[in-house]
């Protein structure tokens, strides 16, 4: 029985986002804890009529804590998932540095809710623009295996935390005022321009954002489709995009796509070109639902398949899903 939670990160954009869908839900719990560095120790946030005060993240934290939601960064986890598990929480983490330890189940509810069952304390939520992927690809894949993938991701500057979404907004207002640009927390200048780079590059020239997708989608999916991604951090603020391209085994119609997406858990069809309907972020901010539309035949795959989709990185793509995991527990 979950009672006691703690938010680790609480004062992050992931962590607010909890706070929120924790509240909106009407999540079942008792008690909130609201964990951050010791820069914001005693910031007040509201929750349910209610002001909590942020605690510092220490061992000690822990103590009778039943669920942690958590979202303070790789090292942060590293250091303390395990101090919370010791202590008997379930751990959901936002976090990469679990995802891939075979002893650690990688979920999205509307894919693979039964991996829940075989966590060690630890379930690790995904990749935002992995989430939203497989949640857009479960239904094609009930009708025919998919074989290959090709993305390309349109990602905003919500992905890289509140510090990036502040860093936007702020190169915007430094250009307005004839300034020179702060670049910080970016690679480049991000306003008025597209950065196709995110997270740190590999071996294989690929980023470590696009193996994120290649190897979660596997472990998410049981499967051994394989997995090309681009990944292109972009001007927008909120909401993750992405361009795909599948190959499945056996041809897919544009109406029976459109029939599996509109009937798929947590998907949105918005698939309206005679009115210029398609998913935009500008309009799904704060949103639940991955939105689909442009579904066309590939033409250059008889097998193939082309869509687009969008969907709140904050929500869906972290925040939500953790939540989602955390109910099904
Ligand atoms: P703080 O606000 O005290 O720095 P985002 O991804 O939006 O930038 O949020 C990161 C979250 O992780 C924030 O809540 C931040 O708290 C928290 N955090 C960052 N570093 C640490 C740390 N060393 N220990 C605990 N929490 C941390």
């Amino acid at each position: 029985m979950i009672r006691n939670v703690a938010i680790m990160g609480a004062t992050g954009a992931v962590g607010q986002e909890l706070l929120t869908i924790l509240e909106q839900r009407n999540f079942p719990l008792q008690n909130l804890k609201l964990l951050a560095s010791e820069r914001s120790v005693g910031r007040e946030y509201k929750f349910k009529g209610e002001t909590l005060k942020v605690e510092l993240t220490c061992p000690e934290a822990f103590k009778g804590v039943d669920l942690v939601l958590s979202s303070a960064g790789a090292s942060v986890s590293k250091e303390f998932a395990p101090i919370a598990v010791d202590a008997g929480a379930v751990v959901v983490d936002n976090t990469s540095f679990f995802r891939m330890d075979p002893n650690v189940p990688l979920v999205v509810p509307e894919v693979n809710p039964e991996d829940i069952k075989l966590h060690k304390g630890i379930i690790a939520n995904p990749n935002c623009t992995t989430i939203m992927m497989v949640v857009a690809l479960k239904p094609l894949n009930d009708i025919s295996k998919i074989k290959r993938i090709h993305v390309a991701t349109y990602q905003s500057a919500s992905g890289a935390g509140a510090t990036g979404m502040a860093e936007l907004k702020q190169q915007y207002q430094e250009i307005v005022e004839g300034k020179p640009v702060t670049v910080k927390k970016f690679a480049h200048q991000l306003a008025y321009n597209l950065i196709p780079h995110i997270d740190v590059f590999t071996d294989n020239d690929y980023t470590k954002e696009e193996m994120k997708m290649y190897n979660e989608t596997r472990k998410i999916m049981h499967s051994d489709v394989s997995c090309s991604a681009t990944c292109v951090r972009v001007s927008a603020l909120r909401c993750h995009s992405e361009a795909l391209w599948i190959e499945t085994e056996k041809p897919i119609s544009v109406e029976e796509a459109r029939a599996a997406i509109k009937a798929g858990e947590g998907l949105q069809l918005f698939d309206d070109p005679a009115n210029n309907g398609y998913p935009m972020p500008l309009d799904l901010m704060g949103k639940d639902d991955v939105y689909v539309g442009r579904i066309r035949k590939d033409l250059a795959n008889e097998n193939g398949l082309n869509f687009w989709l969008v969907g709140d990185q904050i929500r869906k793509g972290a925040a939500l899903n953790a939540v989602q995991i955390a109910e099904r527990l």
